[in-house]
């Protein structure tokens, strides 16, 4: 070809025409339609070359790549609708020295490109192991004509059949390009046997993929089928019959449970949702699992019983449980009576706050009882998850509704005795706070209407008492406005005595399995064992060890085959071991720095020991013994007080300088806290520092403003009966408290001897045993002389 002749050009879309290959075209294009007649009337060659980009529509010479194929044509067909479709066949490679646009469409010059070919390489058996790769990849894609295999068997020249391959496979217009552009016969050989493996191996992972879909698809066809097939033979042998499969029964159900009409269209298009799954689903089952709950919990179904509650009957179940507890009784007696008035259970929650084993609990299920309630009960101890209490949201199996919502189920009524067991224990944390959801729940305002995650639909809790149990009265305060607390704060020795008798000895022979004869526990050792074995406000130990006697008693029977054997003070160490505790504690003797403080603990009221000693130092305060940031406190200001009145206690001012105090409260395992120990504590530095002891008889409560007043305390009855429990005869408490002595009982009135006070001199005056001397007057002299002979007495007086 005369390097100087122009040929007509045309583009080329998404093709790559290699020489010797025979392809149609189509042609649209009008330059293009142009230029295929120019060719037609000079029968010339026409150059074929792909474009860069297929979807620049008039492509000019830098919009082609530089290499392409010279063809001739040899058919070309005008179809009706303008465009023409021609058959073409490759003839050579040619490179595009020039390209011009002088007529209507693109004219080149070229010049031909031979193949590079080293004639020591042996190309004719790699083009042929490359036909047998590609037979191999025919074999799994059948997508190469079986044509294309004969002409290459027939065909002995390496280039022609790299060419014919290249025009055949399934790679990207820019790859053909690749391969029209690589003149070494080898290296396009290798690129083309690359392309190949390259090829086999898509396909094969695709084979492979494609088969596991299909195996996995047909076992879900399998099961399906089988279910269907099993199902037709039950039907056939009568087992059900076609109304009575799983959905049908759930709507029976749904219908039957005679829910909020809100419940029963969620229930209803949830069911619709149901049927259309395969039953075998993960979702199917959380949809079941969600039916199941809804037609399961009471919607309507409440305790007929509750309208003609008696009053006095009520208070006869309440009596045959506890022993004593007049006021709580009283108080649940008023409410029911209001109840049975009223009709709905509208107004405060009752909540019972007391020490452990005061019968709390018990008496939530006796109330229950009285009112001829269901009984439930959540123990919300350490519940620091909303979900808790609120359920999970449905969006996964095995989520559930909340607590209140599942003992609604196991209720089963509308109408229950709801107990919150411990409700001072819930906490808070990033989980979401529990205690909003228990407010909903306890609101009578919002609690028609509670929401649960899980159920998504409002439920009902209007119908249910509530009632709650705390240890203290360290709850949340938007909880404890809504609740009315009634205080049960232990029981006195006597109240124990009779409460074994009539309540935990008759309780404990029968779950022994011991015949009333065989039971013999004499008085004494009755009182022995609440005094010696137990130390605590409520009766669960005091239980527990009669539960002790009771098994060792029956085991001695059986062992020993004695009908019967007393137990008295002499032999109850040989059935419940050593005493555990001291009943008295008070002090040998008086004794110098040491006073008895009385707290009030989540356990009850406690005995506090406070101790303190005065040692030459640098004016330096130390506080042990686990104190609580308040106690700390108080210390301080115990010490500022007693400074501030140095002079009127005797004592001379620069001491507080040249010593060292340190106060210590022992037992550092009960958590102390609170302002109650300040006179105490004042008693307790003002002894040391003076030397003077304190009346071991005498223990005492109250606060201590920096002037010296004594401020009134909480908890009253329980501190009182702390000292009862540990024989001391005196106790001092702020005048401020004498209005509560009226809850306080006779027993415990008859023998305790209570004296008031109002500032510091008078606790001083009482606990003291010595009385304080006043410095009269000093000049700066005395007591620069006196500090060092003061120094001398105190230290002898430890
Ligand atoms: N007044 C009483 N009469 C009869 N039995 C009582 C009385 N008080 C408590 N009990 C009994 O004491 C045991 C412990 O009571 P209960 O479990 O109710 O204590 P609680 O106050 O709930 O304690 P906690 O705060 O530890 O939960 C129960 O067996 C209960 O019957
Ligand atoms: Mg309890």
């Amino acid at each position: 070809m005369n390097k100087n002749d122009f040929f007509p050009s045309l583009p080329l879309r998404d093709i790559v025409v290699f020489p010797g290959m025979i392809v149609p075209l189509f042609v649209g294009r009008d330059k293009s339609i142009k230029a295929l007649n120019e060719v037609m009337k000079t029968n010339k060659k026409i150059v074929l070359v792909t474009q860069k980009n297929a979807e620049i529509d008039d492509p000019t010479e830098k919009d082609l790549y530089s290499f392409g194929c010279e063809s001739k044509i040899l058919q070309l067909l005008k179809l009706p609708d303008g465009t023409v479709k021609v058959l073409v066949e490759g003839i050579d490679r040619i490179k595009i020295i020039e390209s011009k646009s002088e007529k209507e469409f693109l004219m080149s010059s070229t010049e031909v490109v031979k193949d590079k070919i080293d004639s020591k390489e042996d190309l004719l058996s790699l083009s042929i192991a490359i036909i047998r790769k590609l037979e191999k990849l025919t074999n799994l894609n059948k997508k190469i004509s079986s044509e294309l295999f004969t002409s290459l068997k027939e065909q002995k020249n390496p280039s022609k059949i790299a060419d014919l391959i290249a025009g055949q496979l399934n790679i990207s217009i820019f790859e053909k390009q690749k391969l029209l552009e690589t003149f070494d016969l080898k290296t396009r050989l290798e690129k083309l046997m690359d392309h190949i493996n390259n090829e086999i191996n898509v396909v094969s992972v695709e084979r492979r993929i494609r088969g596991r879909v299909k195996t996995q698809m047909e076992k879900t066809q399998r099961e399906y089928y089988l279910n269907e097939q099993m199902k037709a033979i039950q039907k056939e042998l009568g087992d059900i019959d076609e109304g009575k499969d799983e959905t049908t029964n759930l709507q029976k159900a749904i219908i039957k449970a005679k829910m909020t009409k809100e419940a029963l269209t969620k229930c209803l298009s949830e069911l619709k949702k149901l049927k259309s799954m395969s039953p075998m689903s993960a979702e199917a089952t959380v949809v079941r699992n969600y039916l199941d709950w809804m037609v399961e919990l009471p919607w309507s179904n409440k305790d007929k019983k509750l309208d003609n509650i008696n009053i006095n009957e009520a208070k006869k179940i309440l009596d045959q449980d506890h022993y004593g507890l007049d006021k709580v009784k009283e108080r649940i007696l008023e409410y029911l009576a209001v109840q049975k008035r009223v009709g709905k259970i509208k107004g405060s929650i009752l909540c019972l706050v007391g020490p452990p084993g005061v019968g709390k609990t018990s008496l939530g299920k006796s109330i229950a009882r009285a009112t001829g309630r269901k009984f439930v009960r959540v123990s919300l101890g350490g519940i620091r998850d909303e979900a808790e209490i609120r359920g999970h949201r449905r969006t996964y199996i095995g989520s559930l509704p909340g607590k209140i919502i599942q003992q609604m189920k196991k209720a089963g009524t509308k109408n229950p005795l709801f107990l919150l067991d411990e409700i001072d224990k819930v906490g808070t944390d990033y989980r979401g706070d529990p205690s909003s959801a228990l407010l909903e729940a306890l609101d009578p305002e919002q609690n028609a209407a509670f929401n649960d995650h899980y159920l998504e639909v409002d439920y009902d809790l209007s119908d249910v008492m509530f009632v709650t149990t705390a240890n203290s009265l360290n709850i949340l305060p938007s909880l404890l406005d809504r609740l009315e607390v009634i205080r049960i704060p232990g029981y006195t020795e006597n109240e124990k005595v009779n409460i074994a008798n009539n309540y935990l000895i008759p309780k404990q022979i029968k779950s022994n399995g011991l015949k009333n004869e065989e039971w013999n526990l004499n008085k004494e050792a009755l009182k022995e064992i609440i005094q010696s074995y137990t130390k605590e406000a409520g009766v669960r130990n005091l239980e527990r060890e009669i539960s002790k006697l009771a098994r060792k008693t029956v085991k001695n029977i059986l062992t020993n085959k004695t009908k019967e054997s007393e137990i008295n003070s002499k032999n109850l160490s040989d059935f419940l071991g050593v005493k555990k505790f001291k009943y008295d504690e008070i002090e040998d003797n008086n004794k110098v720095g040491v006073t008895t403080g009385l707290a009030w603990t989540e356990f009850g009221g406690e005995i506090l020991k406070i101790e303190s000693v005065m040692m030459p130092g640098k004016g330096k305060m130390q506080i042990t013994g686990k104190l609580g940031d308040v106690m700390q406190e108080s210390v301080k200001a115990a010490k500022s007080y007693v400074r501030s009145k140095s002079l009127e206690f005797g004592i001379i001012p620069p001491i507080f300088e040249k010593k060292d105090f340190h106060v210590h409260v022992p037992e550092g395992a009960t958590p102390k806290d609170g302002p109650s120990a300040g006179i105490a504590m004042v008693t307790s530095i003002v002894s040391s520092i003076t030397g003077i002891p304190v009346d071991k008889n005498i223990a005492m409560t109250g606060e201590v403003t920096l002037r010296g007043h004594v401020l009134p305390i909480g908890g009253l009855k329980e501190k009182l009966l702390a000292a009862h429990r540990a024989r001391i005869p005196k106790v001092l408490i702020p005048e401020d408290n004498k209005k509560d002595l009226v809850e306080i009982p006779k027993e415990i009135l008859n023998n305790i001897k209570i004296i008031t006070v109002k500032t510091v001199d008078e606790v001083l005056k009482v606990a003291l045993v010595k009385e304080l001397i006043p410095v009269e007057w000093i000049d700066t002299e005395t007591l620069t002389k006196s500090t060092t002979s003061e120094k001398a007495t105190t230290e002898s007086a430890h």
